[in-house]
């Protein structure tokens, strides 16, 4: 079976913020075939089509007026030459059952990535990063569908345009586009990736990747609410990049503002602590609220919807914008009745 209609129209289950919005059709899709078809057959019939992965950086501010798409490819083939490991991943395999599966064939590499949500597919699009390891370090290709031609290409990690939150697949790769599997490089000649937190207090000349990747899913799972208690997507917002001199404006009322230079001289500030030093830990409006243990989380506390949401995000980026002259930017993608919302402009 290479489709299945999803014997429901409610999306609570396919997205982790589990709020009450539907969908007019969900499709489970396992094959490229599968996924072609079904775009085909909707966009001919002038139906509305969105393509998802586990729903986990994604906000509904609606009901979706059209077909959703999940992609469901799965397969892991494993290959090797004298230096690298390569990984060819089915678009539809669940990213962190990928990490805890290469470790299981004693392949290092993926560990600081552990309990991140989502399809390997999806990894690419906004370069999903944590305890200082980003997907791109690990990319060697990815693979899209043209939806419209059937036609199937790879990128190179170059031809991806990886920034920070940031890729091809988010401008012009984003419409009519399906990412189908991914492939990874990864060294035999191991190196641990210490830099991030509680992850320095290791031996580079002694630890594991499996000792890194349990310390980060006690980090994680310490400060991230589980979506299966309170739906959330992660980081709602993306740690802006201030010029120098604002920095420096900050850093003279706040002494100990965490911050991360940039190569071009700009600075990285956490959104998580500029929220926090507005003092909206636990801060509500409606279902929705700023997550007590980490500012940047926004949680559906059970009864939030879509609308409440949006006005919690507006109002924590009104008031870092007051409070620090500093304007952050969500990093959920948001969805409408009838497409892609942006983000930047329904939160201003
Ligand atoms: P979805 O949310 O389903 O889709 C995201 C976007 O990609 C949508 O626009 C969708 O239409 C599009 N899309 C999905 N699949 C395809 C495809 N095959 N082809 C083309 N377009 C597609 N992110 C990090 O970077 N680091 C973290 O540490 C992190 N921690 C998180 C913790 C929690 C608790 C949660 C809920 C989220 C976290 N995230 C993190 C965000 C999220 O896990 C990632 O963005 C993830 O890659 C999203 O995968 P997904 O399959 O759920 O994508
Ligand atoms: N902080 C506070 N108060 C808070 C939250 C954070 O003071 O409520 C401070 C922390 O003490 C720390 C700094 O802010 O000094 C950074 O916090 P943290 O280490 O928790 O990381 P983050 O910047 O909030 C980023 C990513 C996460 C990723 C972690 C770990 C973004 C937008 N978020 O969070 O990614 O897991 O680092 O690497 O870059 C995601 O993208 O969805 C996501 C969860």
């Amino acid at each position: 079976m290479n489709r299945t209609c999803v014997m429901t129209t409610s999306l609570t289950p396919f997205h982790t913020f589990h709020l009450p919005v539907n969908a007019r059709k969900i499709i489970s899709v396992s094959t490229k075939e599968a996924l072609r078809d079904e775009w085909l057959l909707a966009t001919q019939a002038g139906e509305l089509v969105l393509i998802l992965g586990q729903g986990s950086n994604m906000l509904f501010l609606d009901d979706f007026d059209g077909t959703v798409l999940l992609n469901r490819l799965l397969g892991i083939a494993l290959s090797e030459n004298d230096d690298f490991y390569f990984l060819h991943v089915g678009g539809g395999e669940n990213w962190h059952q990928l990490v805890e599966w290469s470790l299981d064939q004693g392949i290092g590499g993926l560990e600081n990535l552990a309990l991140i949500p989502g399809c390997a597919g999806s990894a690419p699009i906004q370069n999903i990063g944590a305890y200082g390891v980003e997907f791109e370090s690990l990319c060697d290709f990815v693979e899209v569908m043209d939806l419209r031609s059937g036609e199937v290409f790879q990128l190179s990690r170059e031809a991806c345009q990886f920034g920070y939150r940031e890729s091809v697949f988010k401008h012009q790769y984003r419409d009519h586009f399906a990412i189908i599997r991914i492939g990874l490089k990864l060294p035999k000649a191991w190196k641990p990736v210490l830099n991030y937190g509680s992850l320095a207090q290791f031996d580079p000349e002694n630890v594991t990747p499996r000792q890194i990747f349990t310390e980060v899913c006690a980090v994680r799972s310490a400060k991230l609410p589980n979506p299966n208690e309170f739906g959330n997507a992660g980081s709602f917002f993306k740690n802006p990049i201030v010029p120098l001199a604002d920095f420096q404006r900050i850093l003279a009322a706040y002494p100990n503002v965490p911050h991360y230079p940039q190569a071009d001289g700009s600075v990285k500030l956490p959104a998580g602590w500029l929220i926090d030093q507005c003092q909206l830990k636990g801060f509500q409006i409606g279902g929705a609220g700023v997550h007590t243990q980490q500012a940047l989380v926004l949680i559906n506390k059970g009864d939030a919807t879509g609308q409440d949401v949006l006005a919690l995000a507006t109002h924590v980026r009104r008031q870092v914008r007051e409070k620090f002259g500093v304007d952050i930017h969500p990093e959920v993608r948001f969805m409408g009745k009838v497409g892609e919302v942006d983000s930047e402009q329904v939160t201003r």
